[in-house]
């Protein structure tokens, strides 16, 4: 937990930025409760809501919070412990000193948030909340708005007003984000090291997430790590590691203090990149390089997205995979074909940070629309760029044999693939590159004390 004087700032500044709004009521946050596996006593692993978390602080099961937009009076709803729960647990702070923690005068067990919510909506006030990430707060929101539409009630104003802040990391949080970066790059470090003919991916995945859960909460998303990298988000682990194969690791810790890291890196199971490998990751790292080289205040992300494809499409064009003008490729959208995916995101508490606010109002600027071209459609991350940003940096380039079988025979892309050379690439595989980037007053630098290898001959020099 930060320092009470972060929280009480933040909640202090969100207030003033609703009542700028013009807004009026409550400003109501649900904090999630424990998600039973199987049953009530044994639950999947604790996570505080991550908005709870910015604007509360504190890490437990079962809060509530309103904060009155034009009183500022914040109140706290949560159960002291009783002796049963004592038994279990052994003594917990009283709900009055974690208040105290967090600087909120007021507190109330937590089943007065009933009787609160429903006075003020008698009174007609309205009652400000964002989409809920959980079952468990969309259940507690019907029930105290009394409707099944919470959705509908969602509060736009509220929602811009902590996105406009999540947004803008402060400096504790750039200390925090370098820190989970830190501990991101030691466990990408002990799993390059862990790479080995004949084993099984898992047991790779098991010593890196000893590294997440040694030094931090653990991996920040489901573990990425396949000799199949065409597929985007592949979570099976069960192959053995063959020689020539690529393998992608797209990882993270979350920190103890919650923050996330996120890279991307892809190896040649046998520590040397064949020819053709190398020829693909070279166009890889390069627009991972140019992406970083280009991310600076007042550039959108959206055209950080267009330059690498460009530049990626060129690449292409260099090995006769691609042929054409560069331009009308990219307008046309013919490097949704290798990367179907955006350049990046947002990042913070969340590795893809606020997405449970709406990926749209997250990512884009007013002013911005979203494609519906594959690949720059995918882009989560558009917006013009803004000291304090937190996103990632990751290109790639995949061979999906259904998708390129699917817009030769849609006839797609016709003009410009040359669909003969690609079936040589069908058992390739993937390559992406991912870094996290923070967007300075100037330029951006690279998250983290120390940058994984990532030029081709480091990475080889790197599994010597
Ligand atoms: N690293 C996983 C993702 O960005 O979706
Ligand atoms: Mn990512």
């Amino acid at each position: 937990m930060f320092a009470k004087e972060v929280y009480v700032r933040r909640r202090q500044t969100l207030l003033a930025k609703m009542r700028e709004a013009g807004e009026k009521g409550l400003i109501l946050f649900v904090g999630n409760a424990e998600a039973p596996a199987q049953y009530k006593d044994n639950c999947y692993k604790w996570r505080q809501d991550s908005t709870w978390l910015y604007f509360m602080g504190l890490d437990e099961p079962l809060m509530a919070a309103t904060l009155d937009i034009e009183t500022g009076k914040e109140v706290l709803y949560a159960d002291d412990v009783d002796i049963d729960d004592i038994i279990w647990m052994g003594p917990q702070p009283s709900v009055r000193s974690k208040a105290d923690a967090v600087g909120v005068e007021k507190n109330l067990p937590y089943a007065e948030l009933d009787k609160v919510i429903d006075i003020a909506r008698r009174s007609g006030r309205p009652i400000h909340y964002i989409n809920p990430s959980r079952y468990f707060n969309t259940l507690k929101l019907m029930e105290l708005m009394g409707t099944k539409k919470v959705q509908e009630g969602v509060s736009k104003a509220l929602t811009e007003a902590i996105i406009s802040m999540r947004l803008i990391k402060e400096d504790v949080e750039i200390e925090a984000l370098d820190h989970a970066c830190d501990l991101g790059y030691q466990m990408h470090s002990a799993a390059r090291d862990a790479i080995e003919i004949g084993i099984v991916e898992q047991e790779i995945v098991g010593k890196m997430e000893a590294v997440a859960l040694a030094k931090g909460w653990g991996v920040s998303f489901p573990t990425i790590l396949t000799q199949h990298g065409e597929t985007l988000h592949n979570h099976g682990h069960a192959a053995v590691i063959e020689p020539g194969k690529l393998m992608v690791i797209d990882a993270g810790v979350e920190s103890n203090e919650h923050y996330a890291s996120d890279f991307t890196r892809t190896y040649p199971t046998t520590g040397k990149f064949t020819t053709k490998q190398r020829e693909i990751y070279q166009i890889v790292y390069e627009c991972n390089e140019l992406a970083f080289s280009l991310a600076k205040p007042g550039v959108t992300y959206r055209e950080v997205h267009l330059a690498t494809a460009r530049k990626m499409l060129e690449g292409l064009c260099a090995l006769d995979l691609v042929r054409g003008d560069l331009d009308e490729m990219v307008a046309k959208g013919i490097a949704g074909l290798f990367q179907p995916h955006g350049l990046g995101h947002n990042m913070g508490l969340d590795v893809h940070d606020m997405e449970d606010l709406g990926e749209n109002l997250v990512g884009y600027d007013p002013d911005q629309q979203r494609a519906k071209q594959l690949g720059l459609g995918s882009l989560r991350m558009a917006r013009r760029l803004r000291p304090g940003h937190v996103i990632t940096d990751e290109p790639g380039i995949y061979f999906i044999p259904a998708l390129i079988e699917k817009f030769k025979k849609e006839g797609l892309g016709y003009d410009f693939v040359n669909y003969a050379k690609l079936e040589g690439y069908y058992d390739f595989g993937g390559i992406r590159l991912e870094d996290d980037v923070l967007i300075t007053e100037n330029g951006a630098r690279r998250l983290g004390p120390h940058r994984l290898p990532i030029a081709p001959d480091d990475v080889e020099a790197a599994m010597k």
